[in-house]
């Protein structure tokens, strides 16, 4: 099937999508998105996580004509005109990167987050991420810039 999906704002076509085809390999061998990381590839570790028509999703477990139609989201399409968003700046502030490669499964997560909770106590946080695994940071640096993104978007 051919499937046709807005990624990032903008319409994309993917031709000859296989019937058992992850929507996570259609956005990072089709689409050249490679933010969106492959990790487990069973829905563990969250770092394929992007936002499909709203929800937070695990991109490895989507069959990509899930997506046709649809609205797609990946970590690619959270910066606006070149300058990062909140939540990618307070990661950086923080010390919430290390090797980065659950970065983007956890900044669509707090995305998806502060969508719905505005104002997130801390166990709201560690909840609302939960489904995202760090290997790196022990979380607590991680918590910390995803409180500091939720003030500073209260703030604008
Ligand atoms: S790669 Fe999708 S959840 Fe781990
Ligand atoms: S920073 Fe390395 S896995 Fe999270």
């Amino acid at each position: 099937m051919n499937l046709t999906a807005t990624v990032n704002g903008v319409s994309r076509t993917v031709e000859d999508v296989r019937p058992h085809e992850s929507l996570l390999h259609v956005l990072r061998e089709r689409l050249g998105l490679t933010g969106a990381k492959n990790a487990c590839e069973q829905g563990e570790c969250g770092s394929c996580t992007v936002r499909l028509d709203g929800d937070a999703v695990c991109a490895c477990l989507v069959p990509a004509g899930q997506a046709d139609g649809a609205v797609v989201v990946t970590v690619e399409g959270l910066a606006q005109g070149g300058r990062l968003c909140a939540a990618q700046d307070c990661f950086l502030k923080a010390g919430g990167v290390q090797c980065g490669f659950c970065t983007p499964g956890l900044l669509m997560s707090l995305d998806h987050l502060l969508e719905r909770n505005p104002d997130p106590s801390e166990a709201d946080i560690r909840e609302g991420l939960a489904g995202n695994l760090c290997r790196c940071t022990g979380y607590q640096k991680i918590v910390e810039a995803a409180g500091m993104a939720a003030e500073r978007l209260r703030g604008q």
